[in-house]
Formats: structure tokens, sequence, C-alpha cells
């Protein structure tokens, strides 16, 4: 076990979840110990403080060093968890989630979408309107973000800066879009398109030790938190040309010979998918559009992938694409449900996102819930393809690991973050199933924890979120100033931080007055 310097760690005390494989859900005892490079953000190591092993010996005179104001004291009713990962997210159409839900997704971009997106060409609304997206799925606890821009690359930088002053990981990219698109929402050309995502490239990569808050390669690993994303908006709205030139800009990586992502989407709609057949009668599927393109490699992964046949789903697999199921849209805007257990089986690593806002809610909890009905419905359902099958529902632990390290592996972050592993980020959520606040669902004294997790998924918000932890940093959490509307998400954090120190004094303080404690049921 390689402990970092007792200056340098930080330590979480109480119950933690961990989720090793899908599936498989552990939950410590109240004594569980994490314990943090603050340099490089990184877990260094998980211990049980009941075990008597070596390596708990070890953690035990390591947590003796510590002064108090390193070590976070995990509550009864509280337990910490990965963050969430979103793998599908639009951060200009935050601007009007929550509305305009009745349309097919071709009429859907038309009406609500463009005339939004083309607003981004001025910063100054883009700035107001990136602040505040950046900052709820912050606070609904989502640490990594897959986010689209427009096609504006100043105002996607500026997403970029947004993202890297609340402290969040992200993929962003600077969509293209040089066909079938309104006069005031499309570039000019492709090579102008192109041009400009490769510039939007090159400044995220040369901005990054200057804007992230920390820095890069401090501690000697402290991975980035922002990656550029090439993202051609779908194959409708890029002509060959420019579907061509971004194939080669993630070809050409990063610099450290790693691709950068390509993040688009693909048979959502049944329309989109006869538009696209039509529109390219040389491609054997949807997917071959891309592929022709050289836009479908190991990093590139897919919204939607409701009408996939065997075909299309063979092609991803082949070339280790991933798939992100955004099921609140695909039962709004794109009116299929998405088999997820068939990609699974298949060989497809599936994330789960919330696709503001053909999907309406930026939470991941929504996505989950949303998933889970999904695939009860696919169970339900006749299969088109395999009549005598009958597909198993996914279990909220599944859906659970879908939202956290199946996200992050879609997203080649499989070894950053999207588990509570050594090695790995702390990228973590500390819940409170009792907040002070009241919350939204009632433990009762024989709910264990297991209960209380499930319950917090299906009926939490973020009310009981009360810290966000990306690389270590405390970057969110529930508190007053949290449920600001505007403003900067760093100085709501601070504002929050503040709230959270005095509430816990009033807990402390009623705990005292009170002799029946609050009490967290024991671990399984
Ligand atoms: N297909 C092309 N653009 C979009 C978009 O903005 N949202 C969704 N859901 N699908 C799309
Ligand atoms: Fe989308």
């Amino acid at each position: 076990m390689d402990l970092p310097p007792p200056e340098h760690t930080l330590a979480f005390v109480g119950t933690h979840v961990r989720l090793p494989t899908i599936g498989e859900l552990t939950i410590s005892s109240e004594q569980g110990l994490v314990l943090v490079d603050s340099r490089s953000g990184a877990i260094a190591a998980i211990v049980d403080l009941a075990s008597e092993d070596e390596a708990t010996q070890a953690a035990r005179a390591h947590l003796a060093l510590l002064v108090p104001a390193q070590v976070t004291k995990i509550r009864r009713a509280q337990f910490l968890m990965p963050g969430f990962v979103d793998g599908h997210a639009h951060a200009p159409q935050y601007a009007f989630h929550g509305t305009g839900l009745d349309l097919p997704l071709l009429d859907w971009l038309e009406r609500y979408t463009f005339p939004t997106e083309s607003k981004f060409k001025d910063v100054n609304y883009a700035r107001r309107i990136y602040a505040s997206a950046v900052a709820r799925h912050l606070r609904y606890g989502t640490t990594t973000c897959a986010y689209f821009g427009t096609i504006h690359r100043e105002a996607t930088e500026e997403l970029v800066r947004q993202v890297r002053t609340a402290g969040q990981r992200a993929h962003v990219g600077k969509v293209s879009m040089d066909r079938n698109s309104p006069p005031n929402y499309i570039e000019p050309s492709a090579e102008v398109a192109a041009a400009e995502s490769a510039l939007f490239v090159s400044n995220v990569l040369a901005s990054r030790a200057k804007e992230e808050p920390h820095g890069v390669g401090v501690g000697g690993k402290r991975p980035a938190l922002v990656t550029p994303a090439v993202i051609p908006r779908f194959a409708p709205s890029c002509t060959p040309p420019l579907m061509k030139a971004l194939g080669e800009l993630s070809r050409r990586g990063d610099g450290s010979g790693q691709k950068l992502p390509v993040h688009t989407h693909l048979s959502e709609n049944a329309s989109e998918c006869a538009w696209v057949a039509e529109m390219h009668p040389e491609a054997s599927c949807y997917a071959d559009v891309y592929k022709r393109s050289g836009l479908l490699h190991e990093r590139t992964y897919f919204a939607h992938c409701c009408h996939c046949n065997r075909t299309e789903r063979t092609l991803l697999h082949e070339h280790g694409a991933g798939v992100v199921h955004c099921a609140a849209s695909n039962f709004l805007v794109g009116g299929a449900l998405c088999n997820v257990r068939r990609w699974l089986e298949e060989g497809v690593p599936v994330a789960l996102g919330t696709d503001v806002s053909g999907g309406w809610s930026a939470s991941m909890l929504d996505a989950i819930r949303q998933s889970v009905i999904t695939s009860n419905l696919v169970s339900r359902m006749p299969d088109e393809e395999q009549p005598t099958r009958k597909w198993k529902p996914l279990s909220w632990q599944e859906t659970l690991w879908l939202a956290t390290q199946g996200g992050a592996n879609v997203l080649g972050l499989g070894d950053v973050t999207g588990g509570l592993e050594p090695g790995r980020q702390f990228d973590a959520l500390l819940v409170d199933v009792a907040p002070l606040c009241g919350g939204s669902f009632c433990v009762f004294d024989e709910d264990d924890v297991l209960t209380s997790l499930e319950k917090f998924l299906f009926t939490g918000d973020d009310r009981h979120i009360i810290s966000v932890y990306v690389a270590g940093r405390r970057v969110a959490g529930a508190s007053h100033a949290a449920y600001r509307e505007h403003g900067d998400a760093a100085e709501a954090g601070k504002e929050a931080d503040a709230v959270i120190k005095n509430a816990k004094t009033i807990r402390e303080r009623a705990a005292d007055e009170n002799p029946r404690p609050l009490k967290m049921p024991k671990a399984k």
C-alpha cells in the first residue's frame, strides 16, 4: 500500500458503497476508510478499520497522523458512493429543459433546438446558460459529463471554462453542422467547420495548464479534467467531406498517442433512420456512414442506438464503440426503446445519458429510473428479432453500475473514474438519506443501507447529495447556496461549504439534545 505523505492525505471514515463489476455491489461497515492523495486527486487506499490485517494497521497509523480538517466523518444515515457519469448531455439545451417535448426528433430540432442553439453565437448569453447548466449537473451528482456545445467555437470554449471553474470532469465538443440546418445555424463550408473544430481542440489542450483548477500532472499524475471531443451532430447535419475531416481530426489525437473521442447520435428515430438511408445508399447501415468517414473507432460513442439491427450492432462491436442509453429522450423525441441487455450481451459497452433537453431532467437519478422502466417494458414486450427470447430486466444495481463505471468505460475513462477503487480519482458523492432539510423520502429504523440506497435512487433528489467531490475536491453539495439559480459555480461551492459546516454543528447539537440518535441501520 503506497500512502501519500500525511500532509497530502484526505480521509473519509464511514460507510461507503462500491460497485466493482456490473450487478455486484458491496457496502462497507460504518468503519470504512477511504484515503485520498490530495495532490493527485486519486484514491490511495480503501480499508475497513474493523479489520486487523496489515494494510488496515498501516492505514490506522496513518489516520492518527492527520489533523481533524483532513478527516471527513461520514455519519449515520450517510454513505459515500461513486459520482455519476452522464454520457450524453447538450449544455445549450439546458436553456429550454423541461419544455417543448411534444414533437418527434426532426420537428423538435427545427422548432425548438436549432433556434435556441443559434443564440449561443453570443458568448455572454452562452456564459450565463452554461454556468447554470454546469452547476446543475454537478449538484445533481454528475462528476463526469459528456457535453455537446453548439457550432460556435468561442462559446464552446466558454463552456470548457465553466466546466473547469466548477471543477467537473468532462468531455466537451464543438458541434459540427454544414448541411440540412437553418441559415442562421449552419457553418459556411466543410473546410471552415473542420478548421474550427481543429482550433477548438488545440485551444482546449493548450489552455489546460492555465485553466484547470489545480493544473494537470500535479503530484505526478493528476489527469486532465476536460478532454476535447469531436462532434459531428449526426449524419444528416454533416456532408461527407466534413465527416471525413472530423474522422481525421479524431485519429490525429491529442498528442499523447490517444485518439480524440467521437461523440454523436445514431439510429434514434425511425424518420431519421429513413432519411439517412435515403441520403447514403452506398452505406450498409447508418453506422456505416460514420465508418466510411473514419469516425467509427474505439473512442467513439453513440447516443440512442434504438433501431440498430444486427449488422449495425456487429459494426459497433467490431470497432470497439460504445452506446449511450438515453431512456427519457427515447420515450419523447426518439419514440423507440433501446434494448440495453442485448447490447451488453453482444459485448458493446453501455453508458446512461440524460440527453438534456430531449430528456427533461439533468439528473442521472432520473436517467436510472427511466432506464429501469425501459428495461421492464423491453422484458414484457415481444422481441421482433428474436420472438422466442424473453429478456431479463436490468436490476437497479446493474443500472447504477451503468450510471457510474459503465459510463466511465464508454468515455475511455474507466481507469480514471467511475468507481471507488484505489488508483481511481476520488469522484464521489456523500449521500445523506435523512438530511436536515427533510429530503424527499423516509427511511425507517428497519431499513438497511442497501434499502436506503435503493430508496435514494428511486425517490431521492439533490437535497440528499450533501457533497460532490471531483479529484478529491468538494465542488458542490446540497445547501441553500447550491439552490441558487444563477451565478458562479465556484462561489456557490464556497458558500455551500460554509453552510454545510454550520449544518453539521446543528446536527451534532440535535444529537446531543436528543437521546435517540438518527439511526443508520447496519451494513449487510
Ligand atoms: N439528433 C441530432 N441532434 C440531436 C439533439 O440535439 N438531440 C437528440 N436527442 N437527438 C439529436
Ligand atoms: Fe442528443
